[in-house]
């Protein structure tokens, strides 16, 4: 079984499993989805139920595994090109908190860019390692941020030899990309792993068409959401090693602590699955939604509203007025109340994450659905006030020193009104969610520029995250520094 890419051991385990099992004496305790047979509403909890296992003979152990899920997850090395790779039951979030736990310790410094989803600055501080963060460049002809640029990161080295670990985010939550290869030189140079935290990026090296892997740019440490772009279940996640820059026992030490010692099994086979799926369709997994995705930006090229912005990554169309009449975030709720679900709004863009399972009727709903929000929204609005995105919002640059990010409990904060806040210290984590990415961590100085960023975060009812006050009236701060 163990390489043979037509194989998924463990969802094969597991319907062997299924098919013995006469009665269960154990955990959980829907037995095997038996508690969901009496209403017509959970059925399919009962369908999943009789997968939902648990660490049972033949179903191996993810904490210590022999059987089934080794095989698995060496499948997966050799899909992705790694020495060892690691299913995940808690999403990238663990994948990034167990990377950064394990490549230094408490006082440590490592570099990272700053806009970096939270679970990286999460993982900060968790484990009392510093960081010393770059400042993202922008995309020219979107004016979103995307990557660090490789001169940075070489500068961020030389200033910083002391620095164990370079960790950065590829692609953005956009699809777009930086160039890996030279970072990943830079890193090595000074004998200290890349990680690269791929969320968005799962199906890259698949297709000529996608850009290429972080692995394959010679990162050391890659984290995947097989679920995000591939089609594994929510929280399904993949963590690849490659070489011996990064410590496998004190990663694996950190996984064992930070996931759960009941892993779900329905979502460590759609890993499974996911792998499968793409070790032995390769390319031809993707035609059918390339395909289809192509042929709805030309259907929009001739479009008096709406087009297509492509980014490196194909599966991530940006839809967008060209009128600037709606908003990308209005956009996103016009396209909800006819049933199209889109994953991320800006003030510009709506960006409609596709995968391989994307089909030609998915794209015929959304331009009929365009069709109708076209005729319903006029063009005479302009919505679109400034070149603001909640994806942008970033303090200036801090290439100045490491930066130990904490949360003191112990330090009486007050609570400001957001307009005077300028001059203080954030005492929480402000997250506009999509996507994710803190505008402020704990200790960090408020500047002017996030100040207005917390208002226009307000003037547009976001989701914030991390605050104690959600409507963004006032903030919790510190006066001083520590
Ligand atoms: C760049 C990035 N990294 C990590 C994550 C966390 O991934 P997960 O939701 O799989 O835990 C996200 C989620 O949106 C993300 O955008």
């Amino acid at each position: 079984v163990t390489m043979i890419p037509s194989r998924a051991p463990l969802l094969e385990a597991l319907e062997a499993y299924r098919a013995r099992k006469v009665a269960s004496f154990h955990v959980p305790g829907h037995k095997a989805g038996m508690s969901y047979s009496s209403a017509p509403e959970a059925a399919w909890l009962g369908t999943v139920g009789a997968y939902d296992a648990t660490e049972l003979p033949g179903l191996d152990d993810l904490h210590a595994p022999n059987g089934p899920i080794a095989q698995a997850q060496a499948l997966a090395s050799d899909c992705y090109g790694a020495d060892q790779s690691y299913f995940l039951i808690g999403g990238s979030t663990v994948g990034n908190l167990a990377a950064i736990h394990a490549a230094a310790a408490r006082g440590d410094m490592i570099i990272m860019q700053r806009n970096v989803h939270k679970s990286a600055i999460h993982a900060l501080m968790l484990s009392g390692i510093g960081a010393v963060f770059v400042t993202p460049e922008k995309h020219s002809e979107t004016q979103r941020l995307n990557g660090v640029s490789a001169a940075s990161v070489e500068e961020a080295l030389e200033r910083y030899p002391e620095a164990k670990a370079v960790f950065l985010t590829n692609p953005n939550y956009y699809g777009m990309t930086m160039p890996l290869e030279r970072i990943a030189q830079a890193a090595h140079v000074r004998g200290i792993p890349l990680i690269v935290d791929e969320a968005h990026g799962a199906h890259f090296g698949f297709h000529r068409r996608f850009p290429m892997s972080a692995l394959q740019s010679g990162a050391d440490v890659v984290i995947q959401s097989t679920h995000k772009m591939l089609s594994a279940m929510t929280m399904g996640a993949m963590l690849h090693v490659k070489g011996t820059r990064m410590d496998r026992g004190l990663l694996e030490l950190y996984l064992r602590m930070l996931q759960s010692s009941s892993p779900s099994y329905p979502i460590l086979a759609s890993i499974d699955w996911a792998r499968r799926e793409v070790h032995t369709k390769g390319e031809a997994l993707f035609g059918a939604a390339l395909t289809a995705i192509d042929h709805m930006e030309q259907a929009l090229a001739d479009h008096p509203r709406f087009a297509l912005y492509r980014t490196h990554d194909p599966l991530k169309p940006l839809l967008y007025d060209r009128t600037d009449a709606l908003s990308g975030f209005t956009l996103l709720e016009a396209l909800a109340e006819i049933g199209i679900y889109a994953e991320m709004a800006d003030e510009r863009f709506v960006v409609c994450a596709c995968s391989s399972a994307t089909t030609l009727a998915d794209i015929d709903n959304l331009l009929q659905a365009l069709d109708v929000i076209f005729n319903r929204f006029p063009d005479e609005k302009k919505e679109i006030r400034h070149n603001f995105s909640n994806t942008n919002l970033l303090q200036s640059p801090s290439l100045s020193k490491p930066v130990y990010v904490r949360s003191r409990t112990d330090l009486a904060a007050s609570e400001v009104d957001v307009e005077s806040a300028a001059g203080a210290y954030s005492a929480e984590m402000v997250i506009p969610y999509p996507p994710g990415i803190p505008l402020l961590y704990p200790g960090e100085p408020i500047t002017e520029e996030a100040v207005d960023a917390l208002l226009r975060l307000r003037e547009e009812g976001a989701r914030v995250q991390g605050v104690m006050d959600r409507t963004l009236r006032t903030i919790r701060v510190w006066r001083e520094p520590f």
